[in-house]
């Protein structure tokens, strides 16, 4: 398969894997609920790539949907890529904001966006997809990357999304209109989107001229674009005019099939009984779900001005706080169709949260637990990402949108990124990570589960049973104790059975040899070197 290649790519391929895990420490005061927890709706402030490293124990194959809205590159959004990758020439870049005259603005874009789609592709469920909203200036690159990330068979569409409803006078060629939502399944086999319910002006579409007793319906073609020879015959109206499918078609049934649809009322003449037969479809038989078209335009969706309006609502600065918010409506209609009620949504480049407004609003509307999990520089966090989400949960006065003005309810945590699980710093003690953190990103790594922190049991050092094993972490975070620790054997020995599994044990070092292990049906691990032995794969 042809592929797509650029500046840095060799460095970045793997990038994702050497991104240290991180502390995710919570900041109570910044989010609303009672207790802060990671299984909660979630804000996390800081760089996406880390955070994305430090959600996944928790949120591995969890996600049903994906909705980013990177950087579209234009040249003047004023980003700078800043990832931490061992290149000379790529340190070079750090910091650098990237512009129209940067002749590697499209490197740099590739290189940040190809390690953070392999870790949201770690995110997904198996019937999950991602939807990337882009404009020209990256969708055919975009598109290369995603194929290689997602694999080509697993492309859904392109959306075009119609975000402005009126004419740019001073457009130098075309005035654009629109812009696109790439959408990729994790596995199309397993993808199952929703429908949308047919609209007020869909069903419009049906009516009754002719007072039949089933309801009102529209008509359909009659003719098929293919001439076959048992379907070419002639067809007589109730005036007696006759009918022939025009050369090079046919009529989509048999001659019986078409005398059973005339008997049963089905086959309409218009209302003088002299156009060319087509076929009733009458409303109360047709899916009331219809699968969405590519196409959304503003009238459905919402556009650009009506998505800095929304914004305007909540923040009386919006027009300084944020330039680039997307409809909320636009969101609701991707969570609508990607989501079950109790789906998680995950919105790496959260903005001005626009993702976690939809996700409550479909809440309220159909009774839904969805939760949402939302990542954004700390630059916006805070101020923007998590106080709309204050605002429109609890209500804003101020906004002529009924169920914002009442609050649509709903309660967040917010986390932030604490320090890195360095192996060095474990190693020299100079960055100990607490032992909760430290435990759910053991277990994750060695059993590609995830970590529940409610049978963590700090005495034992039990931190929790996979498919194979009992799971323990012989740790503290004090660097003098930590010099000591180690599994003896009377230690060994107290290690409680919990689900009779043979046992795996994490700790900086042991005082017994290898048949004691074996009789105890344990696998000992050096803190830190073995985590990534993947014992239970
Ligand atoms: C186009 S905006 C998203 C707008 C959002 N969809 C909305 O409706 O408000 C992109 C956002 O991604 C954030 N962002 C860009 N790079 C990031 C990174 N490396 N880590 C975290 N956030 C990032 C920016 O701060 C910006 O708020």
């Amino acid at each position: 398969m042809p592929s797509l290649h650029f500046k840095g790519k060799s460095f970045v391929q793997n990038h994702h894997l050497v991104v240290p895990f991180h502390e995710l420490t919570p900041v109570k005061a910044k989010g609303t609920s009672k207790t802060a927890s990671l299984h909660d709706n979630l804000i996390v402030e800081g760089d996406n790539l880390k955070a994305l490293k430090a959600l996944l124990p928790t949120y591995h194959s969890k996600v049903k949907c994906i909705y980013i809205d990177p950087p579209y590159n234009t040249g003047n959004e004023g980003w700078a890529y800043n990832d931490a990758v061992n290149s000379p020439m790529m340190q070079d870049w750090l910091g650098k904001t990237v512009d129209r005259e940067d002749l590697t603005r499209h490197d740099k874009w590739c290189c940040m966006m190809l390690p953070r789609l392999k870790l949201l592709r770690e995110f997904l469920t198996d019937d999950g997809a991602i939807f990337v909203s882009i404009d020209d200036n990256e969708i055919h690159r975009l598109r290369c990357l995603m194929d290689e990330v997602f694999g080509e068979e697993n492309f859904v569409a392109t959306i075009i999304w119609q975000k402005k409803y009126s004419t740019k006078a001073d457009s130098k060629f075309l005035s654009e209109s629109h812009e696109f939502i790439c959408v990729f399944a994790r596995d199309i086999e397993k993808l199952a989107l929703n429908g949308l319910a047919r609209t007020e002006k869909q069903k419009e579409g049906y009516k009754n001229p002719d007072a039949d007793a089933r309801g009102d319906w529209t008509s359909g073609d009659l003719l098929r674009m293919e001439a076959r020879d048992y379907a070419i015959f002639e067809i007589a109206g109730p005036t007696g005019k006759k009918f022939l499918p025009p050369k090079g078609t046919s009529w989509r049934f048999n001659k019986d099939k078409i005398e059973e649809l005339r008997a049963d009322k089905r086959i309409w003449f218009g209302e003088d009984g002299t156009s060319r037969p087509r076929l009733k479809r009458f409303l109360s038989e047709v899916r009331e779900m219809i699968p969405a078209q590519t196409l959304w335009s503003f009238g459905e969706v919402g556009h650009s001005d009506s998505a800095k309006k929304e914004l305007a609502a909540l923040f009386a600065d919006a027009d300084e706080v944020f330039a680039t918010p997307k409809p909320v409506a636009l969101l609701q209609r991707i969570v609508a169709l990607a989501t079950e009620e109790d789906s998680v949504v995950l919105d790496a480049f959260a903005g001005s949260a626009t993702t976690a407004h939809a996700v409550l609003a479909q809440n309220q509307m159909d009774g839904g637990g969805r939760r949402f999990v939302l990542i954004e520089s700390a630059e916006y966090a805070d101020t923007l990402s998590a106080e709309r989400v204050r605002r429109v949960a609890r209500g804003v006065t101020a906004s002529k949108d009924e169920a914002v003005k009442a609050g649509l309810g709903g309660t967040f945590s917010y986390f932030k990124l604490g320090r890195p699980m360095q192996m060095s710093a474990i190693l020299d003690g100079s960055t100990l990570p607490d032992f909760e953190s430290l435990a759910r990103y053991v277990f994750f790594t060695a059993t590609g589960m995830e970590f529940d922190a409610k049978k963590l049991n700090r005495k034992t050092g039990f931190i929790g049973t996979s498919r194979h094993h009992d799971v323990f972490l012989l740790y503290t975070e004090d660097a003098d104790k930590l010099k000591q620790l180690a599994l003896t054997l009377d230690g060994a020995r107290a290690l409680p059975s919990i689900s009779g599994k043979p046992k795996l044990v994490f700790a900086p070092t042991k005082y017994l040899d290898e048949s004691f292990l074996d009789r105890l049906r344990i696998t000992f691990c050096q803190l830190p070197f073995q985590i990534y032995k993947a014992l239970d794969a």
